[in-house]
């Protein structure tokens, strides 16, 4: 396999920590040590080296972001004054987004390199957050591998034939050497992102398995998601030969926006919560395990993150993750009582609080700040994405305030927040 970017002959070895065995446990994923020329790497992360004019290879003084605040919390070193992105932060809640993507749909926009770099940096820009998430979907890349797939605008990703029999699977495209090639305007929009990101880091994503392929089998979005959950129950052996292709799919996606300068990764797997423990055990875990597997042997951190998925949250940080997104349907200080102590945690500000009073605001951010207090490292984040009608200057705001709450003050400050 080639990569192109910049190739580091690690693709084999990705490929072989793909045994389920890897998914055993938190941390489990990768037993590698630290890599020698990136003092913030955490030992649950990769030793291969990235390449050499990645920006995780310099620190911040010498205009990379090996040691930025973000990523040191994602690597559960505390750095005293919080850290915080928004997912959806890119999108049409900006002017300068609707602007830009005048008559041109979002798909398009993400294969264009200036597009999807100028978008991904722009809410950086604007709202002073601590990292860019690159602008692209979680569709981008079965659009990218050749299938018929479009963002309706209000709805969502709209397949145009949808997988569901062994027909359907067989008539798959392979994902081989051209794929790799359909990848290249990935890799050159996150190269000129993380060049105007300077000392920000870039996080790269990819969707899990379950929730793309979901959007695959239910043509569309879906509210319960039924037939995808049938379908991995009456045909096992399909849903699993499905949930490989995806798997493979967006663990190629998110390896070529980490070797091309992204210095930590989330997997989005937004509608797991529809499925019971036993389900996501049995179907799921392993297929997530696998889409990590491509960048488990690189020194970034995972973060891993659900919607409504409480009940998974210790599963699916056994698929491999570093670090755990959580919703805000469940307290910091409660998640960290369900993960092994040590696990760094990412949410949860509701973001119904975007549309109340700024002092609602503000006790809400206090308050996600002393639930998490407790934890390794802590990122500042939203429950779930920016809605598209939130006012960018509340986001702003919001992110200033966070700036100025020092780990002193959450210690002491809080009236009426619960402390963790
Ligand atoms: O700032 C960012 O987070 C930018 C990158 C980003 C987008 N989609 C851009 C986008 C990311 C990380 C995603 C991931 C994504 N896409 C997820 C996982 C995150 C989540 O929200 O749970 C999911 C489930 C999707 C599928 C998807 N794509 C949905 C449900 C929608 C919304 C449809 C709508 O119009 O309401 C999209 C479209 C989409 N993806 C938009 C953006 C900015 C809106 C399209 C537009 O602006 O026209």
């Amino acid at each position: 396999m080639s990569e192109p970017t910049f190739a580091d002959g690690a693709s084999d070895r990705s490929r072989q920590l793909s045994d389920p065995g890897n998914a055993a446990g938190p941390g489990l994923a990768t037993a590698a040590a630290p890599g020698p020329r990136t003092p913030s790497t955490h030992p649950s992360e990769g030793s291969v080296p990235l390449p050499s004019e990645h920006p995780a290879r310099r620190v911040v003084g010498d205009g990379g972001v090996a040691d930025a605040s973000l990523l040191q919390e994602l690597r559960g070193v505390r750095t005293g004054t919080p850290s915080v992105w928004f997912m959806r932060q890119a999108g049409r809640s900006l002017p300068e987004y609707r602007a830009l993507r005048e008559g041109t749909t979002m798909l398009d926009a993400c294969v264009r390199p200036d597009m999807a770099a100028e978008i991904t940096v722009q809410p950086v820009r604007r709202h002073r957050v601590d990292a860019g998430i690159f602008f692209s979907d979680i569709v981008v890349p079965a659009r990218l591998a050749g299938l018929d797939v479009e963002i309706r605008p209000g709805v969502g990703p709209v397949f145009d034939r949808p997988v569901r029999t062994e027909a359907d699977i067989d008539a798959l495209p392979a994902l081989g050497d051209d794929y790799e090639a359909a990848l290249a305007p990935i890799r050159e929009a996150v190269q000129l992102t993380v060049a105007e990101l300077g000392t920000t880091p870039l996080i790269g994503f990819a969707g899990a398995p379950f929730t793309v392929a979901s959007y695959m089998v239910e043509g569309g979005p879906s509210r319960d998601h039924l037939r995808t959950r049938a379908l991995m129950r009456s045909r096992p052996d399909l849903w699993a030969r499905l949930a490989a292709w995806v798997a493979e799919l967006s663990g190629r996606f998110l390896r070529a926006q980490v070797l091309a300068g992204a210095s930590a990764v989330q997997l989005f797997d937004s509608w797991v919560g529809a499925l019971g423990e036993e389900q996501y055990l049995e179907h799921v875990r392993d297929h997530s395990a696998a889409a990590l597997t491509h960048v488990a042997d690189l020194p970034v951190p995972r973060i891993h993150f659900g919607v409504g998925a409480a009940h998974l949250l210790l599963p699916m940080l056994g698929a491999g993750a570093t670090a755990m997104g959580v919703d805000h349907r469940l307290r910091l200080d409660r998640a960290l009582e369900l993960l092994p102590s040590g696990t760094p945690v990412q949410g949860n500000i509701d973001p119904s609080v975007l549309f109340t009073s700024e002092q609602a605001r503000f006790a809400e951010a206090r308050s996600v700040l002393a639930a998490g207090a407790a934890a390794s490292g802590h990122v500042v984040n939203l429950g779930h994405g920016v809605p598209p009608d939130a006012d960018p200057q509340v986001l702003t705001d919001l992110v200033a305030f966070l700036h100025a709450q020092g780990t002193a003050q959450v210690a002491t400050a809080p009236q009426g927040a619960p402390q963790a």
